[in-house]
């Protein structure tokens, strides 16, 4: 079977299964399975796989085919820029997560800044802060042992590892009372409990569901950290947290509702709103 064939074949199949972008998808698996840029294929259509490659492909294929992320099959995914691991211990990290770090280091600057980073997951955010902001300590916490696992793994590989303390607990019991963060960020658990089972197979089969769980309204943890994360804070210092679409208001609300003010709420490529920036002071 040549590269073209394998295309055709698997693009096809991936397409009966109801996977998005099937033809795409095809590609990157074989990229990954021959080691080149996706592009590269297209200069290789009719080079001939050999019979380990194209047991090997069918392989990834069958898993691409059985609703597995593209990403915890080839192990990785880029994150602004950076490589970030990923496994079934993990959030796989989303593109409007970026938006996130990028308002994070667009905050920190060169400052000798304290960050949180709560529910840190792959540790991608607290990676992609500790790479931009080279004066900058971070925290990144965590209920996951094997989540914090990766994260270490991920920091290490990403040449951050000294400069992120890495705490596992529940919520800010993973903290020492008195720590104090000039900034907050966070992508907490937002999907209302019940929503879980009619996400697409690739989210609701293999996320997480304590990356996913947001309790009965998809709230509980804006609610926690609005409440619980004012002692945290220096003065003058903010809190930054994405939520999912069509939960500003409530956000909004809640973070109100305990004396943050609101600065900001930004909006993803899709020009939906997905993150709320608050301080206590102004
Ligand atoms: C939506 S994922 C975000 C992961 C990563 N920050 C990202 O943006 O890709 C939320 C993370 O919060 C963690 N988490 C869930 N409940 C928690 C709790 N009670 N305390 C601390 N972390 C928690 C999960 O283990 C998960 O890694």
């Amino acid at each position: 079977m040549t590269v073209l064939e394998a295309i055709q074949k698997s693009a096809e199949f991936l397409a009966k299964k109801n996977v998005e972008s099937p033809r795409l998808q095809t590609e990157l698996l074989l990229a990954h399975l021959l080691k080149m840029p996706r592009m590269k294929l297209y200069l290789n259509f009719e080079r001939a796989l050999s019979p380990t490659e194209t047991d090997a492909f069918r392989e990834l294929v069958k898993r691409r085919g059985q609703r597995e992320p593209l990403q915890y099959i080839v192990g990785s995914t880029s994150f602004c820029g950076f490589e970030i691991l990923v496994n079934r211990h993990a959030l796989v990290p989303r593109s409007e997560t970026e938006l996130l770090a990028e308002e994070g280091w667009k905050f920190f600057g060169k400052n000798k800044t304290t960050v949180l980073d709560f529910g840190t997951g792959s540790g991608c955010i607290a990676i992609a802060l500790a790479v931009k902001c080279p004066n900058g300590k971070i925290v990144a916490t965590d209920i996951s042992p094997d989540a914090l696992a990766l994260a270490k793994e991920n920091a290490g590989r990403n040449n951050v590892a000294e400069r992120i303390e890495f705490l596992q607990g529940n919520g800010f019991a993973a903290l020492s009372a008195d720590s104090k963060f000039d900034l907050i960020v966070s992508n907490p658990p937002y999907i209302p409990s019940a929503e879980i089972e009619t996400l697409q197979p690739e989210v609701r089969d293999f996320d997480p569901r304590a990356a996913l769980d947001g309790g009965a309204d998809g709230l509980e943890f804006y609610r926690l950290i609005a409440a619980q994360a004012g002692p945290f804070i220096k003065t003058g210092g903010k809190i930054m947290v994405e939520f999912g679409d069509g939960q500003a208001e409530a956000i909004r609300k809640i973070f109100e509702d305990e004396k943050w003010i609101v600065e900001a709420v930004k909006e993803d490529y899709s020009q939906r709103a997905r993150i709320l920036i608050a301080s206590l002071n102004g």
